[in-house]
């Protein structure tokens, strides 16, 4: 790598990852390194852990409004486009200041009402369905049959929705974060149809539900704000925690003494993701920040306008912290006004799933040897394309799947008519 020109994030991720980068980065430029996101898109990477929490805690210095980024008011870069490099949506993860407090207050407060306890039955009951699709041919895929499915089945279920159609916001949620850019742009209109409809239906239908619960809340937020914040819920959620399960997972079958410790009991669950959410980063790095005015961080002149990226992996790596030990000061559920509204119930989610594949699958080893697990090919997420596993066969524990199909009732509004499309073509 030349030091002279910024490290290109869009590059291929090798499979060991990417903190070898970022030493290089931290020798040659400190605490803040200029990066590329595409070719000629500039950005500067935090590395340090101090100005990663800095920035995120600054929001009068630091925007979420993406709008506000030089290469677009420059022209050089368009927000609408389906799949930008930044986006921007008409939601609180953008917004700054009193409207973000309008936009969160409702999604925070729905997400509160959550009941952990329930919510843990049923993640148990769908890891325990996943696993019985497979436990009988002792492999599986614990990422495309597990890790990936499951936080959507689990959302969805929070909408007060049957599986049925999570299994169809899964399958769009997963072309949307996929490689094909032509299908991705379907799934980006379908995905949208899929909370337009939910919207109203809840409006006919409310119930003991997230969507129905930020209805009713003062903030009053319109239908198209609802659907743009019950897709925010699915969007912030299903990624993160798909890889905080499948990274926990690869690190039990792969780091002998965690697997050990665990094992004996002395490495609680939750004590196990906080080691992961330090060492293995579901994010490696979160976009973005906007400078609103020119600024020196570390040895680095930031100008208004630049892009900022929060840099969670290097963060961690930082030897500033490396020193002082671990525990949940890991920035991994972000900090300052944005932070993760929904920390709980993601630790539940994973707690649960990672403890069901745990009890499930006796014998469970790497199907294939370690250096051929390849990580996904994004700058930003931090995670596995497959896990492939061998176990000891078994039985499946739950009784045979009811076929889940709505009422008939249901069958007449926009998002009936969407799952019945999705089952016609899958
Ligand atoms: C391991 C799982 C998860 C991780 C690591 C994670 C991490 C984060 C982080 C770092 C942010 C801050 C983004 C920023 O500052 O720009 C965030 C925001 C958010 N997360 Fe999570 N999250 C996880 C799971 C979830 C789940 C399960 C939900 C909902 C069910 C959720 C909902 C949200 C929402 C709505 C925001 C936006 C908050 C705002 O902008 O005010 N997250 N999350």
């Amino acid at each position: 790598m030349s030091p002279t020109r910024p490290a290109r994030l869009y590059a291929p991720v090798p499979s060991c990852g990417r903190s070898e980068l970022w030493e290089r980065l931290r020798e040659i430029h400190g605490a803040v390194a200029p990066v590329e996101l595409e070719p000629g898109v500039p950005a500067w990477l935090l590395l340090g852990y101090h100005e990663n929490l800095s920035v995120l805690q600054n929001p009068h210095l630091f925007s979420r409004d993406t709008r506000q980024w030089r290469e677009v008011t420059d022209g050089r870069v368009d927000l609408s486009d389906s799949r930008p490099t930044l986006s921007w949506r008409p939601n609180a993860l953008y917004a700054d200041g009193p409207e973000h407090t309008r936009l969160r207050a409702p999604v925070a407060d729905a997400l509160v009402r959550v009941d952990l306890t329930a919510t843990s039955r049923t993640v148990r009951r769908i890891a325990d369905d996943l696993v019985d699709a497979f436990v009988a041919t002792g492999r599986a895929d614990l990422i495309g049959e597990f890790a990936a499915p499951l936080p959507v089945l689990v959302l969805n279920h929070l909408y007060g929705l049957p599986d049925s159609y999570g299994h169809m916001l899964g399958d769009l949620t997963a072309v949307l974060f996929g490689a094909d850019a032509r299908r991705g742009e379907d799934a980006v209109a379908r995905v949208h149809q899929y909370f337009a409809g939910l919207v109203s239906r809840k409006r006919v239908r409310p119930g003991p539900d997230l969507v129905s619960w930020m209805m009713a809340h003062p903030s009053r937020l319109s239908d198209h704000e609802l659907a743009h914040a019950a897709a925010l819920i699915n969007n912030a959620s299903h990624q993160p925690t798909a890889h905080l399960i499948g990274n926990t997972l690869r690190t039990l079958l792969t780091d002998g003494r965690v697997r050990t410790a665990h094992a004996d009991a002395r490495l609680s669950v939750q004590d196990l993701l906080d080691h992961v959410m330090w060492t293995d980063t579901p994010f490696q790095v979160l976009p973005a920040r906007i400078a609103l005015q020119d600024v020196r961080i570390g040895d680095c002149d930031i100008r208004g306008g630049d892009a900022l990226l929060i840099g969670f992996e290097a963060a961690h790596q930082d030897p500033a912290v490396r020193a002082a030990g671990g525990g949940r000061a890991h920035l991994m559920f972000g900090a300052g006004p944005h932070a993760c509204p929904a920390r709980n119930l993601a630790r539940t989610i994973a707690a649960t799933a990672v403890t069901a594949v745990h009890e499930r699958l006796g014998g469970l080893s790497l199907a294939v040897p370690p250096r051929e697990l390849r990580l996904r090919p994004s700058p930003f997420l931090r995670g596995l394309v497959e896990l492939p596993v061998a176990f000891t066969p078994g039985e499946p524990v739950q009784p045979a799947a009811d076929p889940d199909r709505p009422r008939a009732a249901e069958h007449t509004d926009l998002l009936s008519r969407l799952l019945s499309r999705w089952r016609r073509s899958a």
